[in-house]
């Protein structure tokens, strides 16, 4: 008995030493913690069961069978964060590189299929060189045994990537099935191909960080959705976001105690909008002073900055924000942001999350790099994910709701359950020069009478009557009520049940 006791100590020692004291160092020294201490710092203290950490891997070729380290390069099992249950795993660069074994692959298979088993969400915190190079085919076999988990839990339960080392290879497909990603600055990067492939195929020269680092993943490929300072803050607004997600798609999301009051009017907002319709202000003033307590997540902060996505709290439970933001490009629809509020719809959509939507949209982006970029096909992307969520979904048009972009900003015709108007709101088919220019082409030399048809255009469309005669809308409410009557809505609509009909799944154009 006390021989094994020995044993199992011995092992558990070697386990949390990983890949020893030097190489523990050389993680600090790069600023980074190890996969241990980002377990703690993620989970509510005491709350994390280890599994696996027994685990050795079964290679025996280039000398492997000298070289095993308990737990394999990866730390595995459940935990809490503010008392609610969520499955995590967090690969060890210490071992390994925290390359991915045959093994190392099991254990993470084993704590998504208990996640899905008891409905929890899945943390991976990434820090890998991808396959183990010394086991090739096992290893592959394993990252395709990951994959084909991350797409049967996707719409499950939520599956949160946070990058926090190297994702090279084919190791980067399996944060990009999950459904948020988040980076570190300055210590992850994510690339299929690293810069000697990419110099010997295109010879371009480029730096790992220029290839795939938190800058570009944030503002040009949008492929993450945040990047932090350091391990410790990543880790902390980590915790912050979980707060906001059902635990999994049979749940609703969870609530929090309100000291925000409900009925809260703000007065700041009655003069927001400006009296001159080419002039921009920004919307989020508008989430600032409309949720509870200001606070608001913001997911891709810096990619397609036209439309605005995040989480934020009304009456004490979580709701999604789809907002345009005139302050970029005139918080037109383009392709990125089409695709970028898509999936956030969608992701709301399978976690029973409400969606509030603030409309001020003079259309969809113009242009041969538009249209030639397929802005047909993505812009659909978000009119498909409106029209087939069934989710609460409450409406408020600040100012403008043009065209095609009217109809597919959760309007009433996508099954909107609530539509507000604020009374500067312009609900038509476009803006009152461009509509003249059009009906009234054989004035257009004369710069008086087309004035005089501008203005008479105006009078009779860029206003939100037209829309509430015919029911479009349900009510004109003063930017101040915002707050009251969106959450009066979402109220009413707790208990709301639709089904769209059964089939297979649908045909997003993708
Ligand atoms: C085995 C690996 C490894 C790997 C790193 N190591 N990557 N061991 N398999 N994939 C080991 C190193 O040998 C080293 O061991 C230790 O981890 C730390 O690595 P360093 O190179 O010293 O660290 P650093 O300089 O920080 O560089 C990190 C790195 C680099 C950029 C990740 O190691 C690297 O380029 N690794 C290979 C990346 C790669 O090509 N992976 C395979 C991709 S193919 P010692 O003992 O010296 O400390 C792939 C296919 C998946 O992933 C397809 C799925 C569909």
């Amino acid at each position: 008995m006390q021989r094994i006791i020995d044993e199992l100590e011995r092992k558990r020692a070697a386990a949390e030493e990983g890949g020893g004291r030097a190489r523990i160092e050389a993680q600090h020294g790069r600023g980074k913690l190890t996969a241990r201490e980002r377990i703690e710092v993620l989970l509510d203290p005491d709350s994390f069961e280890e599994w696996g950490v027994f685990v050795e891997h079964r290679c025996s070729d280039f000398s492997m069978n000298d070289k095993t380290i308990p737990g394999d390069g990866v730390v595995t099992g459940f935990g809490h964060i503010n008392g609610r249950l969520v499955f995590v795993f967090s690969q060890d660069f210490t071992v390994f590189g925290g390359s991915l074994s045959e093994t190392h692959a099991e254990k993470i298979c084993r704590v998504m299929d208990h996640a899905m088993k008891v409905g929890a969400p899945v943390i991976g915190l990434n820090d890998s060189g991808g396959a183990r190079i010394q086991e090739g085919i096992a290893s592959l076999a394993g990252y395709a045994e990951v994959f084909q988990r991350n797409v049967l839990a996707s719409g499950v339960v939520p599956q949160i990537s946070m990058i926090m080392g190297p994702c090279a290879g084919g190791a980067v497909y399996s944060p990009a099935i999950t459904d948020f990603i988040f980076m570190v600055r300055d210590s992850s990067y994510m690339f299929v191909t690293g810069p000697d492939v990419v110099k010997t195929v295109t010879h371009e020269t480029v730096t790992h960080e220029e290839l795939g680092g938190a800058v570009v993943h944030t503002s040009r490929s949008g492929v993450a959705d945040r990047a932090f300072d350091n391990d410790v803050d990543a880790l902390i607004m980590l915790r912050r976001f979980v707060d906001y997600l059902p635990l999994s798609n049979r749940g609703k999301p969870p609530m929090r105690v309100v000291t925000d009051p409900v009925d809260r009017a703000e007065h700041g907002l009655d003069s927001l909008v400006p009296d001159n319709p080419n002039k921009a202000y920004d919307m989020h003033e508008v989430i600032g002073k409309v949720v509870d307590d200001a606070d608001f997540f913001e997911l891709k902060p810096d990619y397609a900055a036209n439309i605005i996505t995040g989480f934020a709290r009304m009456a004490g439970s979580t709701i999604g924000i789809v907002a345009n933001q005139p302050m970029v490009l005139a918080g037109c629809l383009d392709i990125q942001s089409s695709v970028k509020a898509a999936r956030f719809v969608r992701f709301c959509d399978a976690f029973n999350i409400p969606v509030v939507t603030f409309v001020d949209v003079p259309g969809f982006l113009p242009g041969t790099a538009q249209e030639h970029g397929g802005i047909i096909r993505h812009g659909a992307k978000l009119l498909y994910a409106y029209a087939e969520c069934t989710v609460p979904k409450v409406t408020v048009i600040t100012r403008k709701a043009y065209g095609g972009a009217y109809d597919v900003m959760a309007s009433k015709h996508l099954r909107g359950d609530v539509n507000f108007a604020w009374p500067t709101a312009e609900i038509a088919v476009m803006g009152p020069k461009g509509a003249v220019e059009i009906i009234f082409r054989q004035d257009l030399g004369d710069q008086e009478k087309l004035a005089e048809r501008t203005e008479e255009y105006r009078q009779k469309f860029a206003n939100p009557f037209v829309a509430g005669h015919r029911g479009f809308i349900d009510d004109v409410i003063l930017p101040h009520d915002t707050r009251p009557r969106v959450c009066r809505s979402l109220e009413m609509l707790k208990n709301k049940e639709l089904t769209n009909p059964w089939r297979k799944h649908g045909n997003l154009p993708l």
